[in-house]
């Protein structure tokens, strides 16, 4: 009810108000705000897209499952060259024998794997004069625990993949990206805009992603790369980031019986709510990849979390805390 008295408002908002020029990305006319409340959260109107499709190599990491996995078939159906996770990785990416299906073995979290990674994709790209179009930071693990029963080994285990995996791969792959004057599009969260109770060794994580992604984004701006956020809402029932077994591997590790049960009650409410059985959101990392107009950041969510997220984030702690957090 009350997502509703807040949405009225902003709906009501006078359009001229909004009305502004982005320097980056010329006009943004006020449906694209408005959209977001109008229907789904991660619709966005189109801009026109890059031209050579065919000629532009894109790897992605993470591709087994989820959102990275839904992105490279997407991609690779529209004509993009895709590296992506190799032994080991998606049977269906391998099944297709495609030759613009590259695989290449990267762990994020090595990085003489990640140094091997760049020397492969350069050596095999039909132009390496002209680099690489776009790097997806999508690998990702998470977890959840409240800060005093959560141990540093988690924290860092973590970290190491969504933070410093993303880090690490990017600064191995921006020479290559810089020669396209490609696409840089990292894959955080809603989390990494808002806290959330039991969720700090990942939130941190992509707090990290979103500073990392803001300083890039001013530095590449200059050789020409563009840098996009994705920051999707509550996707977990269609994805592996938290499979049954895995939230009661986490319980498992941190307090008593009574503290156990009810994590594993909250994190499957949490599992089930807003389903989303279809991964819509590889529309917004392929608008990343190729409008001739991406935008900053990208937010596929439902009305709810979009609603909390603007509320966490522009009002005042003592009002936003009160509303979603106690
Ligand atoms: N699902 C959601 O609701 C949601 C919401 C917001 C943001 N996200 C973000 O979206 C991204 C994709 O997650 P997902 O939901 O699609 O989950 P997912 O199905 O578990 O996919 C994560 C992928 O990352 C890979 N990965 C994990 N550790 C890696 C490493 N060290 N090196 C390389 N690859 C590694 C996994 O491969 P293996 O299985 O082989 O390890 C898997 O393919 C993550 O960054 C996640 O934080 C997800």
């Amino acid at each position: 009810m009350l997502a509703t008295k807040l949405s009225r408002p902003l709906l009501n908002f006078s359009v001229k108000a909004l009305n502004f020029k982005d320097p980056g990305n010329g006009l943004r006319p006020m449906q694209r705000f408005c959209l977001p409340l109008l229907s789904s959260c991660g619709s966005r109107s189109y801009a026109s897209e890059v031209d050579q499709i065919g000629s532009r190599a894109v790897l992605i990491t993470g591709c087994d499952s989820g959102f990275g996995f839904v992105l490279a078939k997407h991609l690779h159906a529209k004509g993009f060259v895709i590296y992506d996770k190799g032994e080991g990785g998606s049977k269906e990416l391998d099944s297709m024998n495609s030759d613009r299906m590259r695989t290449v073995q990267l762990n994020v979290c090595d990085s003489k794997e990640v140094d091997r990674a760049v020397e492969h994709v350069s050596s095999s790209l039909e132009d390496p004069e002209k680099g690489l179009w776009g790097l997806v930071n999508n690998a990702g693990i998470s977890t959840f625990g409240e800060v005093e029963f959560t141990s540093m080994d988690t924290y860092m285990e973590v970290a190491e993949v969504n933070l410093w995996g993303t880090v690490r791969t990017t600064k191995a792959f921006l020479p290559l990206i810089r020669r396209s004057k490609g696409r840089v599009v990292n894959i955080s969260s809603m989390m990494g805009r808002m806290g959330s109770p039991a969720r700090s060794p990942y939130c941190i994580t992509k707090f990290g992603v979103e500073a990392f992604s803001d300083c890039l984004r001013y530095e590449m701006q200059a050789p020409g790369v563009m840098v996009s956020i994705v920051e999707p809402g509550n996707f977990i029932a269609a994805t592996n980031l938290y499979s049954p077994e895995r939230i009661k591997a986490i319980c498992a590790k941190t307090m008593g019986r009574k503290y156990f049960d009810e994590q594993v009650s909250k994190m499957e409410t949490y599992c089930k709510q807003r389903l989303h059985r279809h991964l819509a959101s590889h529309r917004e990392r392929d608008h990343a990849l190729t409008s001739t107009t991406p935008y900053t950041r990208y937010h596929p969510m439902d009305y709810y979390w979009w609603l909390r997220m603007q509320i966490m984030t522009h009002m005042p702690a003592a009002i936003s805390d009160r509303l979603y957090v106690y």
